[in-house]
C-alpha cells in the first residue's frame, strides 16, 4: 500500500504532486519521492521519512518541470531507505516509475534482466518493472500512429504477475505519462488542459472534481491536451467521466488537530448522510437503491455470510447480532483473509456481503471474488465510490460519509453499523417484524445522530479520564451481545493508535482466562447498559473490583450502578438496541484518541499501519 500521483499540464508539477502526496500519506509514510521531466532529463528527489522531509529536501534544489510523478511509500519489498524509495529509474536512465502493489514474479524478471546487462540500485520489485519497460522500449519498433512509450509499458505489463497501480515517465517523451492499474486503485482527474493521476480522489479534488475511475487491466496515456484509455490487449476504451460530490474541505483537518478527532465529530452528519433517502415512504422499513436484487429474491435467501477485515469485521459482528435478533436469519461472519482460503461450503441460498470502507482491501476483494466464483451474489457495504469492491460487487450500499483520512476508522465504522442495522430492519420487515415495530425501529435509527451529538458532549470528561489512564500498559474491554464487538473495537482502537496492549472479550468470558490479568495495573472498560443482563454485568464488575482492578464503566442512563463500584462512570443516553452499538462506540473512540494524544503518539499515522491494505 502506497500512494502515487502524477501531473501533466501547464503548471509546475512538484507543488501539485507534493500536495497530493500529503493527502495520500495515510496510505503509507515511510518514504517519499518525486521525478520531474525537465527538458531532456528526468530529475529524481527521494528520501526515507515523511513527505515533509522530501519537501524540505526539494526546497533546497530547484525541481522545475510541468510533467512529473510522485510516491509515498509503505515498504513491502526492501527496507526503508532512500535507495528503495520511489520513483525508480531504469538503469539506462530512460524511464522513471512509481508503483503501488507487488510484482510476484519479480525475481525471475530480475534474473532475466540481469543477464541482459540491466543493473539495480534498490531491492524493490518496482525497479525491476521499470527496467523491464526499458527493455521492451529498446526492442519496440516505432510504428506510425502508435506511442512507443505506451506500447512498451503495455508489453511489460503482459509479462507481470501481481498487483499494480503505476505511473511512468520516459525521457524521450516530454509532457507524457503512461499509467495503468491491476488491483491497486487509480483515478484520473480531468482538468482544463491538465491531468492528474492518483491513487485516490483526495489527491486531486482540489484541482478538479471530474474523474475517470480506471478499471483493472486498463492503461491511460496522458498529454497536456488529451488522454486515451486502452486495455492490455490494445483495445480502445471509451472513458466515463464521473463527478466527485465532495470537495477539498472535506479532506482537510479544519479546526481539529487530527483527522481522527475531526472524523469522530463528523459522525452525526455522517450518519444522517448514510440514511438519507433510505427509508420507505410508510416509515416502517429501509429502502436501498443499489442492491440489484428484487425484494422477492432477497426474501428467498436463507442465510447471510459477512466478510471483512479489521474494524469492518467488527461491523459484521454487530450486523450478525441484529439480523439474527430481528430478522431471525442465520448469519455467519468470517475474516475475509480466512474465508478466501477456507473453502467453506455455502448453501446456494446464501447471500454474501462484504464490508469495506476503502473498497480496496485485498483480502476482502479476494473473498468477494471467491464467493462470486462459487456462484453467490455479493453485496458490498462500502464508502469509496468507484472502488474495486464497489465495481465488482453485484450490488451494494454506499456509506456516503465522505473521505475518511485518519487511519483508525471512526465515522466509517459507525455508518457501517447504521447500514447493518438498516439491512437487519429490511429483512426483518420481509419476515416477522410488525409494521409498528418497524416504525419504532426506523424512528430509533433516525434519532441516532442526535444521540451521538449527546455522547460527543462527554469529550471533556473522557479527556480527563484518559489523562488518568494513559500511563497503564494493559487494558481489557468487556461487553455482551451487540456490545461485545464494540469491546473488540475499543481494544483495537487503543492498540492501533496508542500502542497499548488491549483485549476485548464478551464480559462473561472474563472468568475463563482474562480474569488472570486483572490487577491494580490493568483497568477494564466495561459496557453495562440497562437491560435484562444488567445484574449479571454488575456481578462481573464486582469480581473485578474484588481483585482491585480499576473500572471505567460505560452505562446508559437507566442503569444504576451500585455506588463506588466503578472508578469512572461514563453515562450514555438510553436508546433502542439497534442504535446502542453506534452510541457506545463514541466513548471508546474518544478514550483511545485522548490516551494516544496524552502518550504523544502520531494519531493519524500510527506506526506500522496503513489505512488500506492492498497487498496480502
Ligand atoms: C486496515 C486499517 C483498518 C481497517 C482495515 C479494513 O487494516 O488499518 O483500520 O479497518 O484495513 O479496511 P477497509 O477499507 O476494508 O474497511
Amino acid at each position: 500500500m502506497c500512494g502515487i500521483v502524477g501531473y501533466v499540464g501547464k503548471q509546475q508539477a512538484v507543488p501539485i504532486i507534493l500536495e497530493g502526496l500529503k493527502r495520500l500519506e495515510y496510505r503509507g509514510y515511510d518514504s517519499a519521492g518525486v521525478c520531474v521531466q525537465n527538458g531532456r532529463k528526468l530529475k529524481v528527489e527521494k528520501k526515507a521519512g515523511r513527505v515533509d522531509n522530501l519537501a524540505k529536501k526539494i526546497a533546497r534544489h530547484h525541481l522545475t518541470g510541468t510533467t512529473g510523478i510522485g510516491h509515498t511509500r509503505w515498504a513491502t519489498h526492501g527496507g526503508v531507505t532512500d535507495a528503495n524509495a520511489h520513483p525508480h529509474l531504469s538503469s539506462d536512465g530512460k524511464f522513471a516509475l512509481v508503483h503501488n502493489g507487488v510484482i510476484e514474479n519479480f525475481a525471475q524478471i530480475k534474473a532475466f534482466l540481469a543477464r541482459k546487462g540491466y543493473t539495480f540500485r534498490s531491492e524493490t520489485d518496482t525497479e525491476v518493472l521499470c527496467n523491464l519497460i526499458a527493455y521492451h522500449f529498446a526492442k519496440e519498433p516505432a510504428v506510425k500512429g502508435q506511442s512507443r512509450f505506451l506500447e512498451s509499458v503495455r508489453k511489460t505489463l503482459r509479462h507481470v504477475e501481481g498487483t499494480y497501480g503505476i505511473a511512468a515517465l520516459c525521457v524521450d517523451f516530454p509532457e507524457e505519462i503512461v499509467a495503468a492499474r491491476k488491483a491497486s486503485p487509480l483515478i484520473l482527474g480531468v482538468g482544463d488542459n491538465e491531468y492528474i493521476i492518483a491513487s485516490d480522489a483526495s489527491a486531486l479534488v482540489s484541482h478538479t472534481q471530474n474523474v475517470v475511475y480506471l478499471k483493472d487491466g486498463e492503461l491511460v496515456h496522458l498529454t497536456p491536451s488529451a488522454f486515451t484509455l486502452s486495455t492490455l490487449d490494445q483495445a480502445d476504451v471509451s472513458p466515463v467521466v464521473d463527478t466527485i460530490t465532495w470537495s477539498v474541505t472535506d479532506a482537510d483537518k479544519g479546526k481539529y488537530p487530527h483527522f481522527m478527532l475531526k472524523e469522530i465529530f463528523e459522525q452525526p452528519a455522517a450518519l444522517e448522510n448514510a440514511m438519507r433517502g433510505r427509508f420507505a415512504a410508510d416509515g416502517s422499513t429501509a429502502n436501498f437503491g443499489g442492491l440489484n436484487i428484487t425484494p422477492a429474491e432477497f426474501a428467498t435467501m436463507e442465510r447471510f455470510m459477512f466478510c471483512a477485515c479489521g474494524t469492518a469485521w467488527h461491523a459484521c459482528l454487530v450486523t450478525e447480532h441484529l439480523i439474527e435478533r430481528f430478522a431471525r436469519i442465520p448469519v455467519e461472519v468470517d475474516y475475509a483473509s480466512e474465508f478466501r482460503y477456507r473453502n467453506s461450503p455455502l448453501d446456494p441460498r446464501t447471500l454474501f456481503f462484504v464490508i469495506s470502507q476503502s473498497g480496496e482491501t485485498i483480502d476482502t476483494l479476494a473473498a468477494l471474488r471467491e464467493a462470486k466464483r462459487k456462484g453467490h451474489r455479493v453485496m458490498a457495504i462500502n464508502n469509496v465510490v468507484g472502488s474495486s469492491i464497489a465495481r465488482e460487487a453485484d450490488g451494494g450500499i454506499y456509506q456516503h460519509v465522505g473521505p475518511e483520512i485518519g487511519v483508525a476508522s471512526t465515522k466509517a465504522f459507525t455508518s457501517q453499523l447504521l447500514i447493518g442495522a438498516m439491512v437487519a430492519l429490511y429483512v426483518a420487515r420481509m419476515r416477522d417484524m410488525s409494521f409498528s415495530d418497524g416504525v419504532q425501529y426506523v424512528n430509533a435509527l433516525k434519532s441516532a445522530p442526535d444521540l451521538v451529538r449527546q455522547a460527543l458532549k462527554l469529550a471533556p470528561r473522557i479527556k480527563a479520564i484518559a489523562k488518568r489512564y494513559a500511563k497503564f500498559h494493559d487494558m481489557l474491554f468487556l461487553g455482551r451481545l451487540s456490545l461485545f464487538p464494540i469491546a473488540l473495537e475499543g481494544a483495537l482502537k487503543l492498540k492501533e493508535i496508542s500502542y497499548l496492549h488491549a483485549e476485548g472479550y464478551p464480559a462473561a468470558e472474563m472468568k475463563h482466562g482474562p480474569i488472570a490479568l486483572i490487577s491494580k495495573k490493568c483497568p477494564t472498560v466495561f459496557f453495562a447498559p440497562s437491560g435484562e443482563l444488567f445484574n449479571k454485568l454488575v456481578s462481573s464488575m464486582q469480581e473485578i473490583k474484588a481483585l482491585k482492578g480499576p473500572i471505567i464503566a460505560i452505562v446508559t442512563a437507566g442503569a444504576k450502578l451500585p455506588k463506588g463500584l466503578a472508578d469512572e462512570v461514563i453515562t450514555l443516553p438510553d436508546c433502542h438496541e439497534a442504535v446502542l452499538p453506534i452510541i457506545a462506540s463514541i466513548p471508546v473512540q474518544l478514550l483511545s484518541y485522548y490516551i494516544a494524544v496524552e502518550r504523544g503518539c502520531d494519531v493519524d499515522k500510527p506506526r506500522n499501519l496503513a489505512k488500506s491494505v492492498t497487498v496480502e
